[in-house]
């Protein structure tokens, strides 16, 4: 029997390396730090471990400004302390995924230091978007960075150069042939070093087209773009369907020369997951064609309110189109770019959608610091340290409250997670969510996550499609309760504030808050809480 590849149905532990552990006190997460507490994640029961940047970085957004893509940043430690992190990984049977950023290199990579000091047409400036200002001074064109401002800005000799995020991040020229070679190199060189796999940063972004041309409205772009914007779902859709810089028929082919690189790796079974934000739904299936790559993250679940239809209509979709390509879905509640589940749909809610989830077919990812429960860090305006926050002034309040790091032990702040001062400051009150204080409470969400993984690998993963389930009250599509059925587990989400009796067969395995049995043979489902019952 043909064995299914390891990333098919995986459980994906997200870590923010700056934010889980530091080991040498200077207040900043660090590879030994992962090292050291790979026990934990694997207690947790994922199968590997995606690794946000830790390549040298001036660390102007989050080490997602890579100024040299085959090292260490010397604030996580060294290339031995990487290897070290993948060999105790693989020891404990985790697999290792390293997060590439092929969209742009930081302003102090060695290319772009290059170009500044090149002339204009030069082969140094042909890696990077510059142009010339317009005859009355102003950039090529009126696009707006994601992070807010001009996604322009000048140099020296009067030029501008392209950055689609903070002008530290220099946007690279796919055109060139050179940017392809080099990230090659870099594939092949953590290939070589011991990981498994790559997240791929704004993997529909590498392709420009009409870079001369200005947008009709750059304003509503770069807004729709933005991940705290409350916008019509039409109006963003209808705007991003404008993108020139995302989504291009070009971005393909590179992935289709990645995949040859990836396969001639062959046992190893080396895989990709794109960072894709893409409408209409349908694009995001391109990039998991079979010549492509393995999984595309379907962002729907970090937006999704709490309500069966919505999530009804996210789930389905997401299944039926990954069918079309033969490819399996993933499900994503929160990453480092967004607000905590906990904080934005409510802790039972969490909870529960995280239970129902767990039991689909594909992936799921978790954010480190999802299975205590987090909710977004409360910081001050001096904490913040996102670039959106400066580039817009302060009207957007960026993303470092995801950010905050994690509470190990201890009775006061930090719990554990440093010696030091934390790079942001961990509330008090978060000793509630600490891993120590977690582990004794069999309520905890810890725990439900734990009996969750376990109860995953046993029942769910590999055991074919789901089917939803007519609760026996309302439709699939009731307000109250949302249900499916997967292989012998039935899983049955209670979306309203009040509790509800249900018939349902089977046995208890888990759920996210209690279950009562009624008198009259039915369930009760407690109010915001998911349950799986074996049949
Ligand atoms: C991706 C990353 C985000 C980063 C951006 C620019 O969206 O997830 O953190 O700021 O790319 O690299
Ligand atoms: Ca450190």
């Amino acid at each position: 029997m043909n064995k299914a590849p390891w990333w098919k149905e995986a459980t994906i532990y997200q870590i923010y390396p700056r934010s889980f552990f530091d080991s040498n006190g200077d207040g900043e997460g660090d590879l030994p730090g992962i090292t050291s507490h790979l026990d934990y994640v694997k207690q947790l029961g994922v199968d590997a471990i995606w690794l946000s940047p830790f390549y040298t970085s001036p660390n102007k957004d989050g080490g997602y400004d890579v100024a040299d893509p085959r090292d260490v940043d010397p604030r996580f430690g060294n290339l031995d302390d990487a290897k070290q992190l993948i060999s105790v990984a693989h020891s404990l049977g985790l697999r290792v995924i390293a997060d590439i950023v092929p969209n742009h290199f930081s302003d102090q990579h060695h290319w772009f230091q290059e170009a500044l000091k090149a002339e204009k047409g030069s082969p140094e400036r042909a890696r990077f978007h510059f142009y010339d200002a317009n005859p009355d001074g102003t950039p090529p064109n009126n696009w707006i960075s994601l992070f807010g401002g001009p996604s322009w800005t000048q140099v020296e000799d009067g030029q501008f150069y392209l950055h689609l995020f903070d002008s530290s991040q220099p946007d690279l020229n796919w055109e060139n042939p050179e940017v392809n070679d080099d990230f090659e190199k870099t594939l092949r060189f953590w290939i070589d070093l011991g990981v498994d796999g790559f997240r791929i940063d704004v993997a529909h972004g590498l392709v420009k087209e009409d870079v001369l041309k200005n947008h009709p409205d750059p304003q509503g772009l770069s807004n729709a773009l933005r991940l705290d914007v409350d916008m019509e779902p039409e109006i963003r859709n209808a705007l991003l369907q404008t993108v020139p810089y995302f989504d291009r028929q070009g971005v393909h082919e590179i992935y289709r020369k990645w995949r040859k690189l990836f396969d001639s790796y062959g046992d190893r079974e080396i895989m990709a997951v794109a960072e894709a934000w893409v409408h209409p739904p349908v694009n995001a299936t391109r990039y998991v064609r079979a010549d492509e790559l393995h999984q595309v993250f379907n962002f729907d679940l970090l937006t999704a309110e709490f309500q069966s239809d919505v999530l009804f209509d996210v789930i389905d979709r997401s299944i039926k189109l990954n069918e079309t390509v033969n490819a399996l879905p993933t499900w994503a509640l929160s990453n480092h770019d967004s607000p905590r589940v906990a904080s934005r749909i409510g802790a039972e809610e969490a909870r529960a959608l995280a239970l129902f989830v767990f039991g689909l077919p594909g992936s799921a990812y978790i954010f480190a610091g999802q299975e205590l429960g987090l909710p977004d860090g409360v910081l001050a305006d001096s904490d913040r340290q996102d670039p959106s926050f400066f580039r817009t002034k302060g009207e957007i309040k960026g993303r470092d409250g995801a950010r905050v790091p994690l509470p190990w032990n201890g009775d006061t702040a930090p719990f554990g997670f440093t010696t030091g001062k934390p790079w942001l400051p961990i509330a008090q009150s978060w000793k509630e969510f600490s891993v120590e204080n977690e582990k004794l409470d069999p309520k905890s969400s810890l725990h439900l996550y734990r009996t969750a993984l376990v109860l995953r690998k046993q029942h769910m993963q590999g055991a074919g499609n789901i089917q939803w389930l007519e609760s026996p009250m309302h439709g699939v599509q009731s307000k109250s309760l949302l249900a499916y059925r997967r292989g012998s587990v039935t899983v049955v989400m209670n979306l309203s504030v009040e509790p509800q009796a249900c018939e349902v067969e089977g046995k208890l395995l888990v759920a996210s808050s209690g279950v009562v049995d009624a008198h009259n043979g039915k369930k009760v489902i407690p109010a915001r809480s998911c349950t799986w019952f074996l049949a």
